[in-house]
């Protein structure tokens, strides 16, 4: 089939790729004439394990363009897919959909035939009626389906989600872009994945109301862990004493410095936002993302325990920023509030981080980037383990740390207690 992706970010070249790797003829395009122009040199924008080869597979077999021609794009194409982004909107908290409307008004323009437009964007309910509607008077008249298929890839893990999909949700109600879809993804629900239809609207629905319950579920798993602390308990055999119960599910049941990425904090805070429009309390959202809040308050907190209340010329080295492993992405990283509120109180911070150096993170002065980890970690009074990266896990730390008094504050609980006493390391969990 014909495809293009209308927006080249994490989500669209991802899918734009693997839907080329199942054999489909795709175009990537996007307004970023650089993003283009470094993809149609090798270059790939976003840090996503095995994406590399992947484009480059399929570009080699000529079955994947990038384009910076949108309009071309959209009229060599059966099938597009919307899939730019969607940022909260900071005076309603909403979804800001001007990207797609602005990509539906294109789309209009360039309308030559039968089509489907399938919005892969994370838009609130009732956005394909008004993508539908700014295609009505569409100057060649042709037909059109207006699909809703959320997608749900984790950043790290896409490849994987997209190839072995819990479930494929499309939404509409017409049956030849429902027989078209199906046949779209055939080669990956064959693998005993749910294909799921139901209304445009449902669709929509479905996308927000699972990262609401995603990012609910680790508010409240946080929140056990904070109860553990007090009490003398660990909250990993509560996530596994739980987990273990089929209704409720081991996933997503682990303590961390609360969550963050470019989906949960703001779908989170664009269902409650919307459904007030609807004149919907969605109080338990709310409750979560209040919860998630508090997160780095709780955390400065017990930092402030650890270094016994001081602050002053402390030296704190971070062992990665991003908000989770196997990204470069910090949008809403924890870290992004909390190292503000360390070097406020005084504090000296060194990262290091697997992707590089953070602009986000380069407007700080007592904040400095480290090539190694041993460099982050050299004058450290404090080790903070902020992202899981598997480089971290079996690090040498007695031989690291030398025989320094150095304290290590494991915010993703990757180390075991019992082996940091062993090694006479002074160490603090999450929960435990
Ligand atoms: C996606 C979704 O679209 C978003 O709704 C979802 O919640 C998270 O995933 P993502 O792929 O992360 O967003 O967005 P981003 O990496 O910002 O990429 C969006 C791309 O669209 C950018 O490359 C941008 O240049 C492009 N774009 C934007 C267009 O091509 N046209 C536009 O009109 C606007
Ligand atoms: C999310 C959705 O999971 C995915 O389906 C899609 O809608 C895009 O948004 P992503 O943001 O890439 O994916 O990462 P995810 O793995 O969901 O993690 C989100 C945040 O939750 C991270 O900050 C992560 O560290 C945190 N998290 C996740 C926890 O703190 N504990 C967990 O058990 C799982």
């Amino acid at each position: 089939m014909k495809l293009c992706m209308i927006g080249t970010g994490y989500v669209g070249l991802v899918t734009g790729t693997c839907f080329s790797d199942i054999g489909n003829d795709v175009i990537c395009a996007d307004v970023d004439n650089n993003k283009i122009k470094n993809l149609n040199l090798g270059t790939i924008p976003i840090y996503e394990p095995g994406l590399e080869e992947m484009v480059k597979r399929n570009v080699n077999q000529g079955r994947l363009k990038f384009s910076n021609d949108v309009s071309d794009a959209i009229r060599k194409s059966d099938i597009i897919f919307i899939c730019v982004g969607t940022p909260t909107n900071k005076k309603t908290n909403e979804a800001d959909l001007k990207y797609v409307f602005q990509v539906a008004r294109k789309i209009k323009f360039n309308l030559n035939k039968y089509k489907i437009i399938v919005n892969k964007s994370t838009v609130p309910v009732t956005t394909g009626d008004k993508i539908e509607s700014i295609l009505k008077r569409n100057k060649f008249k042709s037909k059109y389906d207006v699909v809703s298929n959320p997608e749900f890839l984790r950043e790290g893990e896409a490849i994987r989600d997209f190839v072995v999909p819990d479930r494929v949700v499309i939404g509409t109600k017409s049956k030849k872009a429902l027989k078209i879809m199906r046949s779209l993804y055939l080669p990956i629900i064959k693998k005993n994945s749910r294909f799921f239809s139901t209304s445009r609207r449902g669709a929509e629905l479905i996308k927000y109301a699972s990262n609401a319950f995603l990012a609910t579920k680790i508010s409240f798993i946080n929140e056990m862990a904070n109860f553990c602390e007090e009490s003398d308990i660990n909250i990993e055999d509560i996530s596994v004493g739980m987990g273990l119960d089929q209704r409720i599910g081991e996933r997503f049941l682990r303590a961390g410095p609360g969550y963050g990425g470019s989906c949960f904090p703001k779908d989170t805070r664009a269902i409650v936002s919307l459904a007030k429009r609807f004149k919907v309390n969605l109080s338990i959202i709310n409750s979560a993302i209040k919860s998630n809040k508090n997160r780095t308050k709780i955390l400065f907190n017990r930092i402030l325990k650890i270094v016994n209340n001081k602050f002053k010329n402390k030296s704190i080295a971070f062992l990665g920023v991003t908000f989770k492993a196997n990204t470069d992405d910090m949008r809403e990283s924890p870290c992004l509030s909390l190292i503000p509120a360390l070097i406020s109180k005084g504090a000296k911070i060194n990262y290091y981080e697997p992707t590089g150096q953070k602009k986000e993170l380069d407007k700080y002065k007592n904040v400095t980037f480290s090539k190694k980890v041993s460099d982050a970690t050299k004058k450290a009074d404090l080790i903070i383990v902020h992202t899981e990266w598997n480089e971290f896990k079996q690090l040498n730390l007695r031989k690291l740390l030398k025989n320094k008094k150095v304290i290590v504050y494991d915010m993703r609980n990757i180390y075991s207690p019992e082996k940091m006493k062993k090694i006479g390391i002074k160490y603090y969990g999450i929960g435990r």
